[in-house]
């Protein structure tokens, strides 16, 4: 068994039985950088969890402008919404960097979570915390102003993706500057603004797609 899957939510759950049993029901994916691996508005019909790489969740208004709903790393599960809702795909799952998926037909899952409780309940855990996570943005976004926002943001991402070093915790996001713009809801100017009065400060270094934490005290401070 990957080591990802044994810590992944799905997986966790089972038995090392179980949880091979579960891997064998599930379909590889390769997904090279920059392809789409589902679109907001189609039928759903699997769920997927990520192996390696990260999957960006993005929406789409009515008049083009794009915004991110999240980022997922190794572990993580997405398009399960449209499987517990029936309905289309709430979101585009598109990949950030070359990754590898494994999804489950919601038929096959379906019977695991009958048959298996402790997989709805990490399912329905997974959720929950997505919920909350959804509830804090959304409180942000009316609360907190956007070099706020961008220190938040910051710090998820090292949660996610950070390598604690000794000068700091380097993030090696794979975003673009337009990306994380998106994923915080503001413009790029207003971003690159915020992102350049921390470095200023001393509290970050910029670099291409990644971004080292040199003073997590003082983000999370300015993310409160
Ligand atoms: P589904 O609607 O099937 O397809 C799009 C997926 O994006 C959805 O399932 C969820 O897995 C994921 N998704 C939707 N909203 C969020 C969110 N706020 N945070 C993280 N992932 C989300």
């Amino acid at each position: 068994m990957d080591d990802v899957l044994m810590h992944a939510p799905l997986f966790s759950a089972l038995d090392a039985e179980g949880a091979a049993a579960m891997r064998t029901s599930m379909e590889e994916l390769r997904v090279p950088r920059g392809d789409t691996i589902f679109i907001e508005g189609e039928p759903g019909d699997r769920m997927y969890v990520i192996l390696d790489g990260k999957i960006k969740l993005g929406q789409t208004s009515p008049d083009g402008r794009e915004s991110l709903l999240a980022v997922l790393g190794p572990g993580e599960v997405f398009g399960e919404l449209s499987l517990f809702d029936p309905g289309p795909r709430t979101a585009t799952a598109t990949a950030v960097t070359d990754s590898m998926v494994i999804g489950l037909g919601h038929e096959s899952l379906r019977t695991w979570l009958t048959g298996r409780p402790e997989v709805a309940e990490a399912l329905l855990q997974a959720l929950a915390r997505r919920l909350r996570r959804t509830n804090e943005a959304l409180a942000d976004l009316v609360f907190s102003d956007v070099p706020g926002r961008v220190a938040k943001q910051l710090l998820d991402l090292a949660d996610k993706f950070g390598q604690p070093g000794s000068d700091g915790v380097l993030v090696h996001h794979d975003l673009t500057q337009e990306e994380l713009a998106q994923l915080v809801g503001a413009s790029r100017e207003t971003v690159n603004k915020a992102l350049a009065d921390f470095t200023a400060r001393g509290w970050i270094q910029v670099d291409q797609r990644e971004v080292m934490l040199l003073d997590m005290e003082r983000l999370a401070r300015r993310a409160r």
